[in-house]
């Protein structure tokens, strides 16, 4: 759920768009979460078959002992698809040999061609 704060700063497009109304809060629009599944787990014991359009993995390596964090960005970096992105948080960094190239903020996509 998110406060009418936090959607305040959208234009009411992309509001509109990617957000449902609730009685006094915001959630994501059903045609997203459709699209979601979601699953509890240890993420430096897990490692997903998929491939990901999209992996968010922000504010938790900083947290990891070595060589933990290093090994959990390169196994994100491996299941990444083909112009994939990865945005991590502000004091983290992919690991450079894994052909990723920083495209914004915190955002990197996989460089590699399908
Ligand atoms: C600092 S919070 C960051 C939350 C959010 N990603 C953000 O940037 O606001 C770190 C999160 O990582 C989760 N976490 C810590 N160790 C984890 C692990 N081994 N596997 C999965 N999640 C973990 C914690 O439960 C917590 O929700």
């Amino acid at each position: 759920m998110f406060e009418r704060d936090h959607v305040a700063n959208l234009d009411g497009r992309t509001r509109d768009r990617y957000f449902e109304r609730t009685r006094a809060t915001w959630r994501i629009a059903s045609s997203l979460r459709n699209h979601t599944r979601w699953q509890v787990a240890d993420a430096t014991r897990v490692k997903p078959p998929e491939i990901w359009d999209l992996v968010l993995c922000r504010n938790l390596v900083i947290y990891l002992r070595e060589p933990a964090g290093r090994t959990l960005l390169q196994d994100i970096a491996s299941v990444l698809a083909p112009s994939g992105f990865l945005v991590v948080g502000r004091a983290e960094r992919p690991p450079d040999s894994r052909g990723l190239r920083a495209v914004g903020t915190c955002t990197y996509q996989n460089n590699v061609i399908a």
